[in-house]
């Protein structure tokens, strides 16, 4: 059986943080899951780390369903959550009911992930009616990146301080089970995280939330074309894939690889007949 929302809800109550990561493939998915981690989000930073995209606005449902089954096919344990792509949800209720009901259906996540706060709160409210858990996802939304002008903190003026409070209930009101605030002043993610009775998860917006989400390719060091500052590489990926390639083609080009122990035989009288 998979995580439920209640567990989750529950890890809140009883003070036990939640780890959140993404993954994008079957391979990874086993072993996040096997690891124990209750919340894997397919995050349509797939878009970055996996497609090579500029952002995450190219990212379709196409792709995101695509991986999700690829991460629902790995796992056990873990509630698999889809992250609904830029302008799958924003149009009107209907499409973004139906959007998220594909990820449901056909990609076999438990539940969906979308950017926004009160802007968003008629289409959480929507989707959770008709039975499908939702995550909100607040402060820093990389699919407005243009419209915030970068990759900025957000929430460091009264207003917009304000404001964020005011997306966080919002969100809550509309039955979002969780919330992702991404980068966010730390005070105020702990405020919010006080003052809201779901759990918070948080990226960038320090230990004060309910729990913490990263994307793996940060914390693996897999991912090199920047580090954000809010992770932590647990480990150098890339350097150690580098140096298992440069040592296979070096073996490679030497007749060292492969030995007999990567390769069979047949018996000597077959190979002679044929001579
Ligand atoms: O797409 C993603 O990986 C995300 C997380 C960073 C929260 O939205």
């Amino acid at each position: 059986m998979r995580i439920t929302i209640s567990q989750i809800k529950q890890m809140k109550q009883k003070g036990e943080k939640i780890t959140m990561l993404t993954a994008y493939d079957y391979t990874t998915a086993r072993i996040v899951d096997a690891a124990g981690i209750p919340l894997i989000l397919v995050g349509d930073s797939l878009g970055m780390v996996v497609l090579g995209y500029e952002s995450t606005i190219p990212v379709t449902m196409e792709e995101m369903l695509h991986h999700t089954r690829a991460v629902v096919r790995g796992t056990k344990q873990a509630m698999i959550v889809g992250d609904m792509p830029f302008m799958t949800y924003h149009v009107n209720t209907d499409d973004a009911l139906r959007n998220a009901a594909r990820f449901f259906q056909e990609g076999g996540a438990q539940a969906v992930k979308l950017e926004g706060g009160v802007n968003v709160a008629d289409k959480v409210r929507k989707i959770v009616e008709c039975g499908i858990p939702v995550m909100g996802h607040i402060g820093l939304t990389p699919q407005s990146i243009y419209q915030l002008s970068g990759f900025k903190v957000q929430g460091k003026t009264p207003e917009t301080a304000r404001k964020l409070l005011k997306d966080a209930q919002a969100l809550e009101e509309a039955g979002a089970f969780a919330i992702v605030l991404e980068t966010v002043p730390s005070q105020l993610a702990s405020l919010i995280t006080q003052k809201i009775t779901v759990p918070t998860i948080g990226i960038g917006a320090g230990a004060g939330c309910d729990g913490q989400v990263q994307v793996i390719n940060d914390i693996l060091g897999s991912f090199t074309d920047f580090v954000p500052k809010h992770a932590k590489q647990y480990a150098k990926l890339a350097d150690i894939i580098r140096d298992a390639v440069t040592e296979y083609d070096k073996e490679v080009k030497s007749g060292n690889f492969p030995t007999d122990k990567q390769s069979s035989s047949i018996d000597e009288d077959i190979l002679s007949e044929l001579e």
